[in-house]
């Protein structure tokens, strides 16, 4: 068993992505209307990226939005756009306080032109934070990650910069939108579900997966440390003995 660092608790992987899954469900147990659970979600991501920081994690990447998520009704989909155009502006505003840095991984060309620009904002302005890196992914979906990896790929080899024989799996990578970023080794997926739902397939291929039974907006602190826990548990070889 590992060592416990200072507070007593197991070290924290370096990178943790959650699918922030459940907040329909938690609205409507409550009689709310869905926009009122993506909220309390939203909050939910402030209280773990804040803990995230606190216990050390470097990256944490979270799924906001996917690229199928299109199909949820005009309400819905306007309402978590509102809620993250906020978010960002709030970012923005506490930028040099809070010293994070932001990537976004998707599409963002289907964004509106506000949202687009305050991602683009957030994310230039932040680069010359080190210490930790939040990735949201927007309009992600790893399918289409990979078709458009492969298509600037092809464009490359195309224009002559590149050649199909010599490329490895460590320069596709750099075509990627997580470029640069080191791969998740703990990927949470909160809210009873027990599937991928097309998050990160290329990143996660050695990934340790822990799904749990609360729903995203009653995700707390405590839930964190158990899938690290869970993660410790784990006996990882890569495929080795
Ligand atoms: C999945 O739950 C969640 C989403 C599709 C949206 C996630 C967005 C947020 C948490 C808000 C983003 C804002 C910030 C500030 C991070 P679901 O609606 O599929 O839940 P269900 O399966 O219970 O219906």
């Amino acid at each position: 068993m590992m060592a416990l660092s200072e507070n007593g608790k197991l070290p924290p992987p370096q990178h943790v992505a959650i699918i922030m899954d459940g907040n329909g469900r938690w609205a409507k147990n409550r009689g709310l209307p869905r926009t009122a659970g993506h909220k309390a979600g939203g909050e939910t991501f402030r209280r773990i990226a804040n803990y995230c920081r606190t216990i050390g994690v470097k990256y944490l990447t979270v799924y906001a939005f996917s690229t199928e998520n299109w199909k949820r009704s005009q309400e819905e989909v306007s309402g978590i756009m509102t809620l993250l155009e906020r978010y960002l502006t709030e970012a923005l505003r506490d930028m040099e306080k809070n010293r994070v840095c932001f990537h976004f991984f998707g599409d963002l060309s289907r964004l509106s032109p506000k949202l687009r620009k305050l991602c683009e904002d957030t994310q230039s302005r932040s680069s010359e934070f080190h210490e930790v890196q939040v990735n949201f992914c927007l309009n992600y979906g790893g399918r289409d990650e990979l078709v458009r990896a492969a298509r600037a790929f092809a464009a490359d080899v195309a224009a002559g910069k590149r050649s199909p024989d010599s490329l490895s799996e460590d320069e596709f990578a750099n075509y990627l939108d997580s470029a640069g970023v080191p791969d998740p080794e703990l990927v949470i997926r909160p809210s009873g579900e027990m599937r991928t739902s097309n998050f990160l397939p290329w990143q996660t291929a050695y990934s340790e997966f822990v799904f749990m039974n609360v729903l995203w907006p009653d995700f707390r602190p405590e839930d964190l440390d158990a899938a690290i826990e869970e993660y410790h548990r784990r006996n990882r070889r890569f495929g080795g003995a």
